[in-house]
């Protein structure tokens, strides 16, 4: 596949490890930043990654920030986005399986790297059950 990843300077080290470790996967990456431990603004790289993503310029996301919520935040302002964050395997598959996100959020100064390319994996593997998911999907946006 190919993914889109980003992430502030608190969840740099950890993008490089899961770059690394989809790459050796078969994967595509394509990197949005930031690739240094300077301080950033989260949104400066969530907002190009959101939209790669609804121009379907690559196929699936993951962010990271310190605690996942400035990106997670900032990416489900895009219409076409669902951005669900996990900091356990079992919520990196559910949020896959029934939320259908197409991109992943991970905390990362609150999780062990271990644990997170495991979530990265599970939220790889799993599919999107459909069905009485699809129709809570289907509510989310917000009608005027
Ligand atoms: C950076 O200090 C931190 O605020 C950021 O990584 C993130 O946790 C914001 O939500």
């Amino acid at each position: 596949m190919k993914i889109g990843i980003c992430s502030d300077h608190a969840g740099v080290e950890y993008k490089a490890a899961i770059i690394a470790h989809l790459q050796a996967k078969g994967h595509s990456m394509v990197n949005f930043g930031t690739d240094s431990t300077d301080s950033m603004d989260y949104p400066d790289v969530a907002h190009p990654l959101a939209s790669a993503v609804e121009n379907a310029e690559v196929e699936l996301g993951i962010a990271l920030c310190g605690t996942g919520n400035g990106m997670a935040i900032t990416l489900n302002k895009h219409q076409g986005i669902r951005a669900g964050l996990a900091w356990s395997v079992e919520v990196g598959k559910l949020v896959k399986e029934h939320n259908n996100a197409n991109v992943l959020v991970l905390p990362a100064r609150f999780i062990p790297l271990e644990t997170a390319l495991e979530i990265v994996d599970a939220f790889m593997a799993d599919s999107f059950l459909g069905g009485r998911h699809q129709r809570r999907i289907d509510k989310i946006p917000v009608c005027q």
